[in-house]
Formats: C-alpha cells, structure tokens, sequence
C-alpha cells in the first residue's frame, strides 16, 4: 500500500473494519448451497432457471458498511445502478439513505421510480444528449459530473432555457493506469474517452464561473471497475484536492468531491478491498478540505450478494475437451466472454461422488466465445444438476441481451426464508415486443 496517510493508522478515526467480503452470502449447509433459510435447488424448482438470486441483507450489510466507514465525513453513497438497476434493489438501498449515480436519461427514471432522492443523484456519462440533460435539470439532480468542454456548454444552454442553473463538477482524467484487471474497465488514462484533463480543467471552472447557466458545484474522478488497491484512490484524490485548492485560491469555491466507484470485490479466493481502509486513507484529507465526499460504488454493493444459478443441459466430449453445456450463456452473464471475467462455478447439491475433471462451462448462444469458465476443475455434473455461478449480482442481469432470441431470465430476491420474484422471466411476446410493421 501507498505511503503517507497509508501508513499512519493513528489517526484516530473511527473507521471499524469492514471488510467488504463479510459472510458467505450463499453459504453451503448439510450438503446444499443456500441463500437464506432457502435451498437454491428450491428456488430453482420453483423460478425455474437460468436465475437471478440476490441476498437482500447481504446487500445490505455491503451498502452499510460503506456508510458506516465513512461515517466521520460528510458524505453521500450514490449507488452506480449500471452494476445492478432493478428497482426493489434500488427501492431497498434508497429506502437505506443511498444516491444513485446514474450515466442515462434511462438511470434517472429508474432511479427516481424507484424513489432515489433527486437531491442525491449525480449524473456521468461521456454521451448526455440535450433531452437527457433536461429531464435530469427537470427532476433537481445533486450535480451533473461532466465529461467534456462541449458537453459543458450545452449543459448551460439547456439550464438558461429552462431558467435554472445546472450543478456542476468535471470529471477529471487523472491520467492514472488504474490496476483493474481488464484494459475495458481502465477509465483513467489519458487514451480513454472520460473525463477532461487536469491541465484544462481550471480553464474551464473558470469560464464556468461567468457562464450563465452554471453552478459549480464540486470535482469528479473515476479510475476504473474492480480496482483492488486503495493507493491508486489516494492519488486520484490527491490530484483533486490540489485541483480544489488553485480553484479555492481563484475565488471558487466547491462543495463536493467525488472519488468515483470500482472497488474490487471477491471474484476468486484474491483480493476484495477493505473499505475500513480506503476510508482511513482518505477521510483526514478531505475532511481537511472542507468538502462533502462523493462515492459510487456499485459492484462492491450487489456482485458478492447475487449468483446465477444454471442447470446442466448436456455433456458432450469433443478433442480434447469436455463441455459441460448449461442452459445460461452468454446473453444471461457476458462478463466471462466479453471480459475474460472468472466466476467461480460450483455444484449447488451434493458432489462427493463426482469425480474432478478439467471442464469448459459453456452455453447455448451459437458463438464459440460463449462460455461461463474455459478449463475449470469442477466436480462433473450429471444432466440436470443445478450449478451456482457467484458473484453475480453486478453486471450479470444489468448486461443481458435477447441474442440469439433467448428471453431474459427472472430475478428473485430473498429475505431469510422469504423468496420474492422481482423481475419476471421474459415471455416470447417480449421477445417481440416493440416491433412494428410486418404484422399490420
Ligand atoms: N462511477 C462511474 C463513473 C463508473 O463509470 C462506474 C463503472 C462506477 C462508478 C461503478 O463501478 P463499480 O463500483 O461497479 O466497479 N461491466 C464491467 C464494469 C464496467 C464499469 C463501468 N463503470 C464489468 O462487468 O466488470
């Protein structure tokens, strides 16, 4: 870990650990893996699968534990509803005092339906068109983080012809090359299309300061998805606060400063952060300078706290490989395909008397890059066994697709021995829902 702050635990806050990957939210018990008081072999009979299920304490305790490490600052927890937008999940972290940090017109009226105050919604994103930017000045959100010098300018004309004036923070670029596992979810070097950099950054507070239209209301920074260190945040922050302090020195003052989301959870027996640390690194400077912390945290909320449970379809041995062929892929969770994401995959019943074998977990989707693990040791299932794929609770729903004209799966959530459907498995109606024309 980093130096200065990082290494001076004496500080005396009272950050109480909290690690984010507290208990198994999916522990195994007599033999059957269980969410809850419920058996996941249950809930697969009776949602059928594939199958979303999440742990609601589980996201809970995750969300708590962010507000409890940051308790002695003052602070606003925006949700990054790209991880996981469903709206009891979003009704359930809103109802616990959570923001949203949305990036689409889309976001907000899910975040706002499911009753997220506006007054603690920031909005990023590279790509705000002039509409999305009305509706989020319509609904009062907390501050737009803004990606680019264009972006800015109509974001002052669209709040001057509404008769408002548009809360504001630049997204910086810190032109750090985040440690986050996948070149798709670096964001903060200079070659990635976010943020604006550090050197035009005061250029443009200033002009903003005079343009009509315009609050400046903080500084923005996110480095990237599933980031394991807390050094790489000090740095980051740091960069901003220096920012904040020429500003401050101009005559212009901020009121928040957002860190942005990315802290990694527990994909494998690796890494997870300690938000009891990151929080001790980074609460003296920021509370040093006056300002309101922002984080969006999204992933280290919901991924730990869902699985995706599949049933084994087939087994089919080709060259050197078997193929133990599920009935979820990559239209269900493409974070193995599209990222080389490692999920671990276990049996959800018993396995004693399976023999191990070096498997490919592989879906129906006619795509040879549709699979959910390459080359795993599992315990080989029979036809008909249910296996959990963990970690699933971000960006596994959030990145479904109809591809290869595969209906949704449905998303239950579960509260000790009461199991909710909250999304509904998709119909083959869905499927064509929308389309016009042929059949007139
Ligand atoms: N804030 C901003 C501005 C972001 O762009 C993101 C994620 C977050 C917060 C939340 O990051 P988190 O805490 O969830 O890591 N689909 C990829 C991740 C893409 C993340 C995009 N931005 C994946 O499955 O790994």
């Amino acid at each position: 870990m980093g130096e200065g702050l990082l290494s001076d635990p004496s500080r005396g806050l009272d950050a109480p650990t909290t690690k984010l990957t507290q208990g198994d939210a999916f522990p195994r018990v007599a033999g059957e893996l269980r969410c809850g008081a419920l058996p996941l072999g249950q809930l697969a009979e009776r949602f059928g699968t594939p199958l979303y299920v999440y742990n609601g304490p589980a996201i809970d305790e995750r969300y708590l534990a962010f507000s409890r490490a940051f308790a002695a600052v003052a602070h606003l927890i925006a949700y990054s509803v790209k991880a996981n937008g469903n709206l009891t999940i979003l009704r359930r972290l809103a109802s616990l005092g959570s923001g949203a940090d949305i990036v689409s017109g889309g976001e907000l009226y899910r975040a706002t339906l499911a009753g997220v105050a506006a007054n603690k919604i920031v909005y990023s994103g590279v790509g705000k068109s002039r509409r999305e930017m009305v509706a989020a000045l319509h609904e009062g959100i907390y501050s737009f983080n803004v990606e680019s010098a264009m972006e800015l300018r109509l974001l002052a004309e669209c709040a001057r012809d509404l008769g408002v004036e548009a809360p504001f923070a630049l997204r910086i670029n810190p032109d750090i090359l985040s440690p986050a596992p996948h070149a798709y979810t670096r964001t903060g070097h200079l070659d990635t299309k976010f943020g604006v950099p550090a050197s035009e950054a005061v250029g443009l507070y200033r002009w903003a300061r005079n343009a009509q239209g315009l609050r400046v209301q903080g500084i923005d920074v996110h480095i990237g998805s599933q980031v394991l260190e807390v050094e790489p945040y000090v740095r980051a922050v740091r960069q901003l606060l220096e920012l904040a302090d020429t500003l401050r020195a101009d005559g212009i003052e901020l009121e928040y400063l957002d860190m942005g989301g990315g802290f990694a959870v527990r994909y494998d027996e690796q890494g997870g952060m300690d938000v009891g640390e990151l929080a001790r690194a980074l609460i003296p400077e920021v509370t040093e300078a006056g300002l309101k912390l922002v984080l969006e945290p999204g992933r280290a909320i919901v991924a730990e706290a869902g699985v995706l449970l599949t049933r084994v379809l087939y087994l089919k041995r080709s060259g050197r490989k078997t193929f133990v062929i599920t009935d979820a892929g990559m239209s269900d969770l493409i974070r193995p395909s599209h990222y080389g994401g490692y999920h671990h995959i276990e049996p959800v019943g018993e396995t004693a008397e399976h023999a191990v074998e070096l498997v490919d977990v592989v879906g129906p989707v006619c795509e040879t890059g549709d699979f959910l693990a390459l080359d795993r040791l599992l315990p080989l299932p029979e036809p008909g066994e249910l296996l959990a794929v963990r970690t699933a609770g971000a960006y596994g729903f959030a990145m479904t697709t109809n591809y290869n004209g595969r209906p949704r799966p449905a998303e239950v959530l579960v509260d000790g021995s009461l199991a909710r459907l909250i999304r509904r498995r998709e119909t083959l109606d869905d499927l064509v829902r929308g389309e016009v024309g042929e059949l007139e």
